[in-house]
């Protein structure tokens, strides 16, 4: 007979037919002659049902000696089951063990201190909500790569060690570059600032590094950003792109992944309201709207997270937050033409409390006004000789964004800190395991 092996994540395809499934023990109970193992193996979770009498003796005593995490083969006949919270049921025939757990793993299922869980986060993510967490994850890198690769985009990989400073000089990590001073990436912008001058909309896709002692629970030191950048764009038409691509992941995560959004406990009808035109308040009004509740915030101090959360609580969508005060932001930024004192940037707020979670803008493309604003920041015009050359040779307005992929996803999958949004977390008290 010919043996249907399949992944617990196609069993709708197979009910009432026999299928085999390679997998780990989760968790058993036993209820006298009959015995529930909860079978997980990567694409899911499943029920199976041992019933003494209707398996060989060996099957049935097999169960009892199983220990949590034993890797197995499981062949048995799918049922569907709507009382059950995985949909569907197997009747197991039979069990071949491939090895037998070790009876002392660390995760049993009573409630752990996450400290406890972070130490074993290679064992940690093989539990449902991780698991869901970290499939909803690909599914946000996925629907990026869709949205931009459709919408002629190229990909262009930003290096990640670099000689020079980005986004501000205090929170980088240095490195020794063959005797000389290096530092992993903050941010592929500048790199993709050239890459759209050669393909016109570009994007890099990797991680950045951040050294920061901040111990919040938005800030990872190192973290996943992808970052279009495109020529001939403006502020406007930037944000009106940054807000397409944000509705297409929620859209694309509710299409493809309720399944594991559910497992969550996600509150579905917020997601689904995530729709385009998002609303856009200008840095001015949100110090107005601040003040106006008791915040205490003057105009040119940077918003601090519990002025971001106060501000993105007025709305039930992403809302921006655009034309900073220049001294807030870095050196790049576009001054708006009639008041140079703000720059043409926004910041992307996530709803219900999450922060920024995207931070973008038009960049200057006249020569002397970098020239003039790289002094005025004290940068080193050496350095930065060959992002200077963009501006000599055919210089357009042009306009990118950086959106953080654990911000996002702890936002979707309503995950209080980031740290469990990235499948091995590196924050100032932990680089293990
Ligand atoms: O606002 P940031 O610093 O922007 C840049 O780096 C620009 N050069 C991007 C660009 O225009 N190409 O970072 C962008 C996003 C933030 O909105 C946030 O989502 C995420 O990156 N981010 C972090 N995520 C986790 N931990 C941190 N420490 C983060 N810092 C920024
Ligand atoms: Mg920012």
């Amino acid at each position: 007979m010919k043996m249907n092996i399949i992944r617990i994540s196609e069993m709708k395809d197979f009910v009432g037919e026999e299928v085999t499934i390679k997998g780990w023990l989760y968790n058993k109970r036993s209820s006298g002659k009959i015995k529930f193992l909860i079978i997980r193996d990567g694409s899911g979770f499943v029920q199976g049902v041992v019933v003494k009498n209707e398996v060989a003796e060996d099957v049935f005593e097999l169960c009892d000696k199983l220990t949590q995490e034993s890797s197995i083969t499981v062949t048995g006949v799918v049922r569907k089951d709507d009382r059950s919270p995985y949909g569907y049921e197997l009747t197991i025939s039979s069990i071949k063990l491939i090895q037998m757990a070790f009876n002392d793993y660390p995760i049993s299922l009573k409630e752990h201190g996450v400290d406890f869980l972070l130490d074993n986060r290679h064992l940690w993510i093989r539990t449902p909500k991780q698991h869901a967490i970290l499939s909803i994850r690909h599914e946000v890198i996925k629907a990026i790569q869709e949205f931009l690769n459709n919408n002629g985009f190229v990909r262009i990989d930003s290096p990640i060690i670099t000689p020079s400073t980005c986004e501000g000089t205090s929170d980088l990590f240095q490195i020794d570059y063959f005797g000389e001073n290096a530092y992993l990436s903050q941010t592929g912008q500048l790199y993709q600032e050239a890459a759209a001058m050669a393909l016109g909309k570009v994007y890099s896709f990797g991680p950045t590094f951040r050294a920061e002692k901040s111990k919040t629970r938005r800030h990872l030191n190192e973290f996943w950003m992808v970052e279009p950048e495109m020529s001939f764009v403006d502020h406007y038409e930037n944000m009106e792109i940054q807000e397409k691509l944000v509705e297409y992941i929620v859209q694309s995560v509710l299409e493809n992944r309720s399944k594991e959004l559910k497992e969550l406990g996600r509150d579905l009808s917020k997601l689904e309201k995530i729709k385009t035109p998002f609303p856009r308040l200008t840095y001015d009004e949100a110090i107005e709207i601040l003040k106006k509740n008791g915040y205490e915030i003057e105009w040119g101090n940077d918003l601090g997270s519990p002025d971001e959360t106060f501000l993105s609580n007025q709305f039930d969508k992403p809302v921006f937050i655009t034309e900073y005060p220049a001294k807030c932001k870095a050196f790049y930024m576009q001054p708006k033409e009639d008041r140079p004192e703000v720059v043409m940037c926004a910041d992307l707020l996530a709803p219900e409390g999450y922060g920024e979670i995207i931070g973008g803008s038009q960049r200057i493309h006249d020569y002397d006004l970098l020239i003039k604003r790289l002094k005025e920041e004290n940068l080193p015009l050496e350095m930065y000789d060959w992002y200077i050359d963009l501006r000599k040779y055919g210089s357009v307005p042009h306009s990118g964004f950086g959106l953080g992929i654990e911000r996002t996803v702890a936002w979707i999958t309503n995950t209080e800190h980031v740290r469990e949004c990235i499948p091995f977390p590196r924050t100032l008290s932990r680089i293990r395991p």
